[in-house]
C-alpha cells in the first residue's frame, strides 16, 4: 500500500502558461514528485466559464501537457491527465453543488472580479465553479493542493464543503490543505505591479509566457515599471514594481531577498532589470526547447494523457461510488 500523501493541482488551458503560474504552482509541483503521490491535470472543463475558441482550447490543452512535462513533471512519477477525460469530476461537482451555499459562492472574489470582466456572460458555471474545483480535489482524497495565493479562497471553501459533507455522512473526504510557496505565490504584472500577472492581461508587456522567445522576455523586463528611488529594496507596499522583480529573481535563482538586495546594492535599475530578464530567459529556455521537442511527438503525448486518465479514473471512481452510496443512490 502506498504510504505517500497525495498532492493534486490543475491549471486552466484558457491561455498560454505564464511565469506566474510557473512560480506560483508548477515549480512547486515539480520539486515534490518523490515526496508525494502526485496528480496534475489540465482543467479544460473550467475554461468554459468564459467563451473559448474550440480549436484553440484543444491545441492549448495538449501544449499545456507538453509544458508540464518540460517543467520537470515526469509522467512516470506524476499522473498527468485531462479533466474532461474523467467524467467523475462533473458527477461529483453536481453533488457538491447541493452541499454548497449560495452565500458562500457569492463571496468568492474570483467570481466577483470575473463578473465584472465578463459582464455579458455571467453564466451559472462561473458561479458554481468552486464546486467543480472542490470535486477535482476531493475525488482524489488529496492532502495538499499546491496553488498560488489567488486560489487560496477556493481551497478554503473546498475544506468547508468537505467538512460539511463529512459531518453529515462520516469520513468520506480527506480534508485538504492549500500548499502555498513562500516565494512566487503572487507574481505581479510587470507593467501594473498592483495587479496579478495574468494570462488574460490585456497588456502584452505585463505578462511573461513560458514559451516567449528570449528576446521577448528580455524586452518585457527592460520595460518593467519601477519607481524613482533607484534602490533595489524589498518593500511591496511602497515599491511594488521593484519588489515584484526581486521576488521573480529570487524565485528564478533560489537566492533570498536579502542576498538579492546586497547583490544589487548601489547599482541602477537598468542593471537589475537586465539581470532579472537574463535569469528568466535561462529559466524558460530549457522548458521552451523541451516543450517544442515534445510537441513534435503527438503520439507520446497522447499515450501520457491516456494512461493518466486511466489511473485518475480508477481513484476518482472509488470516491464517487462511496459518495453515491452515502447520499442514498441505488447501487448498480
Ligand atoms: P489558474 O489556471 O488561474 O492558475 C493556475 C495556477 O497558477 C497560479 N497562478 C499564480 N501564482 C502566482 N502568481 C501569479 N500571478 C499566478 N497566476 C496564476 C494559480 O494560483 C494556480 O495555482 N481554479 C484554478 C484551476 C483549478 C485547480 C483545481 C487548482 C481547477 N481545479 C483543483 C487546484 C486544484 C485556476 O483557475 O487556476
Amino acid at each position: 500500500m502506498d504510504e505517500k500523501k497525495r498532492m493534486l493541482s490543475g491549471i486552466q488551458p484558457s491561455g498560454e502558461l505564464t511565469l506566474g503560474s510557473y512560480m506560483g504552482a508548477i515549480k512547486n509541483w515539480a520539486e515534490r514528485a518523490d515526496e508525494f503521490d502526485c496528480y496534475y491535470f489540465m482543467a479544460d472543463m473550467h475554461t468554459l466559464t468564459v467563451r473559448q475558441n474550440p480549436a484553440d482550447l484543444r491545441r492549448r490543452t495538449v501544449e499545456q501537457l507538453a509544458q508540464y512535462i518540460a517543467c520537470g513533471l515526469d509522467p512516470e512519477k506524476n499522473t498527468l491527465f485531462i479533466q474532461s477525460h474523467v467524467p467523475q469530476h462533473a458527477q461529483l461537482a453536481w453533488i457538491l453543488d447541493c452541499y454548497t451555499m449560495f452565500g458562500e459562492l457569492s463571496r468568492m472574489t474570483q467570481f466577483k472580479s470575473k463578473s465584472v470582466h465578463h459582464e455579458d456572460n455571467i453564466n451559472a458555471g462561473l458561479f458554481t465553479y468552486p464546486c467543480l474545483m472542490a470535486a477535482d480535489i476531493l475525488l482524489y482524497q488529496a492532502h495538499y493542493v499546491p496553488v498560488g495565493e489567488d486560489q487560496k479562497q477556493h481551497c478554503e471553501l473546498t475544506r468547508d464543503i468537505a467538512l460539511r459533507f463529512n459531518g453529515i455522512y462520516g469520513d468520506v473526504f480527506t480534508v485538504p490543505d492549500p500548499y502555498i510557496a513562500k516565494v512566487g505565490a503572487r507574481v505581479m504584472s510587470l507593467t501594473s505591479p498592483e495587479n496579478k500577472m495574468s494570462k488574460s492581461d490585456k497588456d502584452p508587456n505585463g505578462c511573461v509566457y513560458l514559451m516567449d522567445p528570449p528576446e521577448v522576455i528580455a524586452r518585457k523586463f527592460k520595460r518593467a515599471v519601477t519607481d524613482s528611488e533607484m534602490c533595489v529594496r524589498y518593500d511591496p507596499e511602497n515599491k511594488p514594481g521593484i519588489s515584484n522583480l526581486i521576488q521573480i529573481y529570487a524565485c528564478a535563482t533560489g537566492k533570498d531577498y536579502d542576498a538579492v538586495e546586497q547583490e544589487f546594492a548601489g547599482q541602477g535599475y537598468g542593471v537589475f532589470k537586465t539581470a532579472v530578464g537574463d535569469a528568466v530567459v535561462e529559466l524558460c529556455r530549457p522548458i521552451r526547447e523541451e516543450a517544442n521537442r515534445l510537441l513534435a511527438d503527438k503520439a507520446y503525448l497522447e499515450s501520457v494523457y491516456r494512461a493518466g486518465a486511466d489511473k485518475a479514473s480508477y481513484i476518482a471512481n472509488r470516491t464517487l461510488r462511496k459518495v453515491y452510496k452515502k447520499v442514498g443512490f441505488v447501487q448498480k
